[in-house]
């Protein structure tokens, strides 16, 4: 059985991955940890720390105490934060990577890091943007994830750690709200459409791109890490997608269930000018044909699934 320390648990995906593991692997197997306090129910099954994972010690003592053999490494800044504050951005996208590879040469752990669409930029393909393309991002974020990509596979080649690594688009999910990035729109919108409430868009009508819902993403995650290694050709990291779609496609998807739901822009010129070198949408055969990844939403069911969840938590 695996004992799984995850770093940034408390954030969109962690808050959900906590829960995917813990049924998977046994609450006492999965030891959940943030810089922020967690609490509620997903954390209170098992076993949680406190750690600040640009601090390399904090690591290696939780890895020490529990014995921990897989690391999934979710701190990090995202895209339109990061963008506002890139030192930030840096310090904790490659302390957190560095340090958890570290950790993982010494103590003999995988490491799960995700990247991301932002590991792209204008001089990319956008549409049916290759597994192995031209990777010039032109944000911080961006620059955190493809020296992630690249010191991944430096672990891997030169110590043996075993490294995996999806490119997540972005990610749509009912639990958590996401942390700052540049398609929290897509997240957004259902909450004001659930709520009653006019939604004010802040990317531009035709702004295509790449999406996954989350439970799409979390088995793309633990499939990852489950695949037999001697299959994987690439490993950091793979472009993984599911459906893509621009401002108006989703909206006049809620639309189809929420006749009267409104929508405005207002465009932010510094989300809409990282979206805008963001691919439209990713090739992801090698990640299907590798380790068989197979996404289950399209659009019109990841719309019914969050329009029915959210539509009872919000219901009067
Ligand atoms: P999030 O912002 O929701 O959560 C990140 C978590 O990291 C937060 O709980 C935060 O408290 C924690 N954190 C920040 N600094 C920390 C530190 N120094 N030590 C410990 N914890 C710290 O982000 P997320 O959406 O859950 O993303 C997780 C990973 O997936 C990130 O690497 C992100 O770039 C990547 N990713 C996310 C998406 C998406 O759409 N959510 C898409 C592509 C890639
Ligand atoms: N959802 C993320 C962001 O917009 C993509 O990596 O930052």
């Amino acid at each position: 059985m695996k004992k799984i320390l995850i770093l940034g648990a408390g954030g969109q995906i962690g808050s959900e991955l906590s829960a995917r593991l813990r049924d998977i692997y046994g609450n006492d197997n999965v030891i959940c940890s943030d810089l922020r306090p967690l609490s509620g129910p997903i954390y209170e099954r098992g076993p949680i720390e406190r750690i600040d994972s640009t601090q390399i010690m904090q690591i290696a003592a939780a890895v020490k105490k529990h014995n921990i053999d897989t690391i999934y490494n979710l701190a990090a800044i995202l895209s339109a934060t990061a963008e506002l504050n890139p030192m930030l951005g840096w310090n904790v996208g490659i302390g957190s990577l560095v340090n958890s590879l570290e950790v993982a040469r010494l103590f003999g752990c995988a490491v799960f890091t995700p990247s991301s669409i932002g590991a792209f930029g204008p001089s990319t393909p956008l549409d049916g943007t290759p597994q192995d393309t031209i990777q010039r991002p032109g944000t911080i974020y961006g620059v955190t994830k493809v020296t992630g990509e690249l010191l991944s596979d430096y672990y891997f080649k030169r110590f043996g750690v075993d490294t995996r690594s999806v490119r997540f688009p972005g990610l749509i999910s009912n639990v958590t709200l996401p942390g700052g990035g540049t398609t929290d729109y897509a997240v957004e919108i259902y909450y004001a459409a659930a709520k009653g409430e006019k939604f004010i868009c802040p990317l531009g009508k035709d702004t295509m791109l790449d999406m996954m819902y989350m439970p799409d993403a979390l088995d793309a995650a633990i499939n990852l890490m489950e695949a037999d290694p001697s299959k994987l050709i690439h490993r950091n990291s793979f472009n993984v997608a599911a459906m893509h779609f621009t401002p108006e496609e989703i909206y006049a998807e809620i639309k189809k269930h929420k006749p009267e739901f409104q929508m405005e822009y207002n465009v932010d010129p510094i989300k809409q000018s990282i979206a805008d070198s963001w691919p439209n949408w990713m090739d992801d055969s090698c990640a299907r044909n590798e380790w068989g990844f197979n996404p289950k939403f399209d659009l019109a069911a990841m719309t019914v699934d969050m329009l029915d969840i959210l539509g009872k938590r919000y219901s009067k």
